[in-house]
């Protein structure tokens, strides 16, 4: 679909992902089956989505080579520290079936809410683990999710290994640019989890006009915004005509006005989550 970008430690990651966040387990295996069909090399899961069997055997009756995919998971919060970290990864290769990870994810930080002054300790341990998997070969590459500065500040002061990755939150009207910025400023590449807002951004009125002008649709704008700015959108659908039309996104090119207006909105829905704000 599109040039793959390079992590930090050299990996290359497809440029756009097909996310399957609350994709019910019982479709999963059809719907990216279609993904595959329609160009997608990159598949986003998690242990939490209850959804890893049916991707990892689409990938492999797919009939493509194990390296041309480009496969997520993340740890789920019940499972952090140094030993649950280790049993939940087995799980999750057993769930895929798969031979090795693209890349792992820790689903969300232990936070200051929930743990008090246990949290950095909590996702230091989480990390030790992700890093000797890393080391053992297990996993291609090895990053975060929902970590906002604060975290990862506190992350760096034990990581032997730098994240190659931060997965967050980012859609129109929930620019998060420091968060942005400061996974950049650290060699940290940015993806987009909701980069459709879970559908609210694409009734907005203001991106409905720039799409217009594009022949596009308003789901095009929303990932072309990201991809504009050097972030890794995930998109998620259901819907073979959507999820073939989110990967017709490299034939325009927003103007820097069009990037501002489109950044300057706010209040038009999704999650927007606070990852310090959160109980779990
Ligand atoms: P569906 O899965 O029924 O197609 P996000 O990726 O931000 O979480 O957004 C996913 C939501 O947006 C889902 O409700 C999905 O619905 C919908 N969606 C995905 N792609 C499109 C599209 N191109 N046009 C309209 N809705 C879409």
């Amino acid at each position: 679909l599109t040039s793959p970008l390079e992590l930090n430690n050299g990996v290359k990651i497809p440029g756009l992902g097909f996310g399957t966040y609350q994709t019910p387990a019982d479709v999963t295996y059809d719907v990216v089956t279609k993904a595959l069909k329609a160009g997608y090399r990159h598949i986003d899961t998690a242990f939490l989505y209850g959804n890893e069997e049916g991707v990892g055997k689409a990938i492999k009756d797919s009939g493509l080579a194990r390296e041309e995919v480009f496969v997520t998971s993340k740890l789920w919060n019940t499972d952090r520290g140094y030993d649950k970290t280790m049993a939940a990864f087995e799980k999750t290769m057993a769930n895929l079936g798969l031979d090795y990870l693209d890349l792992y994810l820790i689903h969300w930080p232990a936070n200051h809410k929930q743990f008090g002054d246990e949290a950095e300790k909590i996702n230091a341990e989480t990390w030790r683990a992700f890093e000797d998997l890393y080391k053992a070969g297990k996993i291609k590459a090895i990053g975060l999710s929902n970590f906002m500065p604060n975290h990862i500040d506190a992350l760096l002061k034990t990581a032997e290994i730098k994240p190659m990755v931060n997965q967050i939150e980012v859609h129109p009207g929930w620019p998060q640019t420091e968060a942005i910025r400061y996974n950049e400023r650290h060699g940290i590449l940015t993806e987009a989890w909701a980069p459709l807002g879970e559908a609210a951004a694409l009734s907005n009125e203001t991106i409905a006009q720039i799409a217009a002008k594009y022949g596009k649709s308003t789901a095009q704008v929303c990932l072309r915004w990201g991809i504009q700015q050097g972030i890794l959108p995930l998109p998620k659908s259901v819907h073979e005509e959507r999820i073939i039309q989110n990967t017709d996104i490299f034939d325009f090119e927003l103007t820097e006005d069009e990037m501002d207006i489109i950044g300057a909105l706010r209040n038009l829905g999704g999650q927007c989550k606070v990852p310090d704000q959160v109980d779990f």
